[in-house]
């Protein structure tokens, strides 16, 4: 049987929530991932160093006993971020980074900036203190087509801040376009970006050929097929500004179901399996550890994990949902057989 191990990999991208949800998805990412990066757009959202530890503290208790995993968190970026909130995140064994959603783009962002010239004191403290900002890079303004918000978010807002803060480090989150691509690559080892699964998977035809498919909905949406094909190229490239975020964001499957369906992917339950078959196809295998389990970790400045995980080559059928009552979520891929899986440590 075909096997492959690579060091136990990093989700540098991932929405676990709260209460119930969390305590339904979480033991899908504890089993194959060492470390994530959880995102603050709870409601309300998390915004100091005290509410992410407290944040934490229900995750760590919502694991599997023996999880072999450390949940690492982010804040919440508002308009009323301090500098005292920037140190005291340098200074946090467990406080990684700050997150600005422009206000309105995704999923409770309602907390997000509106003005990003206001933050600019906020984001030279970052860059003093050398903080990764994370970025949902897409413009909200009514007039822009939704297929081009990333792109001219890179072209109107990220490009000035990278240059007036150059040393700042930025992940473009979930990046989606080969705009994005390009904007990673002109740039210096400062800026990097995560890649999600579904975006390296499938196109937009995913969501809206044969009827609207609302679990292929995320935000940014998927896009044309040139742009996949730009992502996967740079996933595979094993260059080390690009490494894994999942983005799985569980939402219950009536709020997906629904005359208006919220954003969100769910791709916890066989995350690395997905990539794995996307690196496969590529003929990439041999770069899957570097994307999934050591570039990440290497930007952030943590050190790499030192177990391991392993990848059989092993069909199994993911089950039509997980969860129960108002935390049935319905997963990428739900019913549908996979060829590879994570083996039981
Ligand atoms: C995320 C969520 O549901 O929290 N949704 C999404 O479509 N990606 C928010 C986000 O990361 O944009
Ligand atoms: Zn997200």
């Amino acid at each position: 049987m075909e096997k492959l191990s690579i060091t136990r990999p990093d989700d540098w991208h991932l929405h676990v929530r709260n209460g119930a949800m969390l305590r339904t998805v979480i033991a899908h990412t504890a089993q194959q991932f060492g470390r994530a990066m959880i995102m603050p757009n709870l409601k309300p959202p998390i915004c100091t160093v005290a509410e992410a530890l407290s944040y934490r503290e229900e995750i760590l208790q919502a694991l599997p006993k023996n999880a072999d995993f450390t949940p690492l968190m982010s804040l919440y970026l508002t308009a009323n971020t301090t500098v005292e909130d920037v140190k005291a995140v340098s200074s946090s064994e467990f406080v990684k980074a700050f997150k600005l959603y422009p206000a309105g783009a995704t999923t409770n962002s309602d907390a997000g900036v509106s003005q990003l010239s206001g933050i600019y004191p906020i984001l030279e403290a970052l860059e003093k203190y050398d903080i990764p900002l994370l970025v949902h890079g897409e413009v909200t303004s009514a007039e822009c087509d939704i297929f081009d918000r990333e792109r001219v978010f890179l072209e109107t807002q990220l490009s000035d801040i990278a240059q007036k803060f150059p040393a700042l480090r930025i992940v473009v989150e979930h990046a989606t376009t080969k705009d994005a691509v390009q904007f990673v690559l002109a740039h210096g080892p400062n800026v990097a970006a995560t890649l999600t699964p579904q975006h390296l998977l499938y196109n937009r035809n995913a969501l809206l050929v044969g009827g609207i498919k609302p679990h292929f909905y995320c935000l940014p949406i998927l896009k044309r097929e040139p742009h996949r094909q730009a992502l996967v190229a740079a996933a595979v490239s094993g260059n080390p500004k690009f490494f894994l975020g999942t983005d799985s964001a569980p939402h219950s499957q009536a709020l997906k179901e629904n005359h208006c369906g919220c954003a969100g992917c769910y791709s916890a339950h066989a995350a690395l399996e997905l990539y794995a078959e996307l690196f496969e196809a590529e003929n990439a295998l041999d770069k899957l550890e570097g994307f999934a389990s050591l570039y990440g970790a290497d930007f952030y400045r943590l050190p790499r994990n030192n177990s391991t995980i392993t990848l059989t080559k092993q069909e199994w059928r993911v089950p039509a949902s997980y969860g129960e009552a108002e935390c049935t979520v319905i997963p990428l891929r739900a019913g549908e057989v996979l060829r590879w899986q994570v083996v039981a440590p």
